[in-house]
């Protein structure tokens, strides 16, 4: 039998199973079809505009009054870093002209990712649940959506940043293990090569704050739920599980991979956007493997890379597009969002009523 926990009675939920928020991957026909199945279906809305997200969330609603969580990334802006920018902009120029893609982009100044017209489309539309990732955004914002009677969540990659969140207003705390798919929500500075498994940091999280904790990272089935429940998580969050979901929106080259995915495929890289995040690995994390930790800020380094990231021609995706996947990629199943939570349901019930 499933328990009750903190989360599912306090949402509403018919499993404390959460489909992860994926920037640009989820969909409101995704959420929904979460939140409809009884779990949490989640929109990463963090590049969207104010109405962009209005839209998005209405699209969801348009489609179930089950709960939703929408997600958003919260950072500072980078300091300029002018050598370390340079450096990348030359070792990226003959990739742009091997595809033909013209000059490598300046370094652009980011747009705040949580910003006032954000936080106000967030309290008209009130989502039961916004969470982020990277930390918080500041402390009158949290606090005017507590506010408004909704959840405020982030994730800890580490027991110190857990206590932060918990000490900072948070509701519920993400547990995310270093399996995890996407980028590390890590805010406080901590080394990856130093950060725990979810095996491990689940129960110490769990020993070291009182609010609700939620295990993320190499969860696919219905053994990886029983387990981080057994580990006294309050529910799961699962990415790379949805990513083969026809609703889910990611280009065929990556759907193609995950297909093929094997156990040792993906790595942690900051490449891409200059802070660590895991993916299948490809050829633009090989030849650049000497840079890393060594690129321009998190986000520019987002700006230099954006159009080998969005223009890569279809057969090139493969070489130059970023990948997100987490470690047990090769256990997720290709099926409809309502069918794999029913799936997920059964099989944690399965294995929690038999033992296996
Ligand atoms: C394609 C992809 C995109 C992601 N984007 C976000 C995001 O926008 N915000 C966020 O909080 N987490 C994001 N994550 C991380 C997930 O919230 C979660 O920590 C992770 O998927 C759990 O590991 P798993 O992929 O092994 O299930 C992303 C993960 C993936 C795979």
């Amino acid at each position: 039998m499933w328990p009750k926990t903190a989360i599912s009675e306090r949402l509403g939920l018919a499993w404390p199973l959460i489909q992860a928020p994926m920037a640009a991957a989820t969909t409101p026909a995704l959420a929904a079809a979460v939140s409809e199945a009884g779990g949490l279906g989640s929109l990463g809305v963090t590049m969207l505009t104010a109405e962009q997200y209005r839209a998005e969330v209405a699209a969801a609603r348009e489609r179930t009054s089950r709960p939703l969580n929408v997600n958003f990334f919260v950072h500072p802006r980078p300091s300029p870093l002018p050598e370390a920018t340079a450096r990348m902009r030359e070792r990226l120029r003959p990739y742009y002209e091997e595809l033909g893609l013209g000059e490598v982009p300046e370094a652009a100044e980011p747009a705040p990712p949580f910003d006032e017209p954000r936080l106000q489309a967030v309290l008209e539309t009130r989502p039961e649940v916004v969470s982020f990732h990277f930390g918080l955004p500041a402390p009158a914002m949290v606090a005017a959506i507590k506010a408004a009677g909704l959840q405020v969540w982030s994730s800890a990659t580490t027991v110190a940043e857990a206590r932060w969140l918990e000490a900072h207003g948070c509701d519920a705390i993400i547990a995310q293990g270093l399996e995890a798919g996407g980028h590390r929500g890590t805010f406080l500075g901590a080394d990856p090569a130093a950060q725990a498994g979810t095996m491990a940091l689940v129960p110490q999280i769990v020993d070291a704050v009182s609010v609700p904790v939620v295990a993320a990272g190499g969860i696919t089935d219905g053994r990886g739920i029983a387990a981080a429940l057994m580990l006294g998580a309050a529910a799961v969050q699962m990415g790379t599980a949805f990513l083969l979901c026809p609703e889910t929106k990611i280009p065929p080259a990556h759907r193609e991979r995950l297909r093929r995915a094997t156990d040792d495929g993906t790595r942690l890289t900051t490449l891409y956007s200059g802070r660590p995040a895991r993916g299948l690995v490809t050829r633009f994390m090989d030849e650049l493997a000497d840079l890393e930790g060594r690129t321009a800020p998190f986000p520019t380094q987002n700006a230099l890379t954006g159009p080998l990231r969005t223009r890569s021609p279809a057969g090139r995706q493969t070489d130059f597009v970023a990948h997100w996947s987490g470690q047990a990629a090769a256990l997720a199943r290709e099926l409809p969002a309502a069918e794999l939570v029913r799936r997920l349901a059964e099989e944690t019930e399965q294995v929690l009523r038999e033992g296996r």
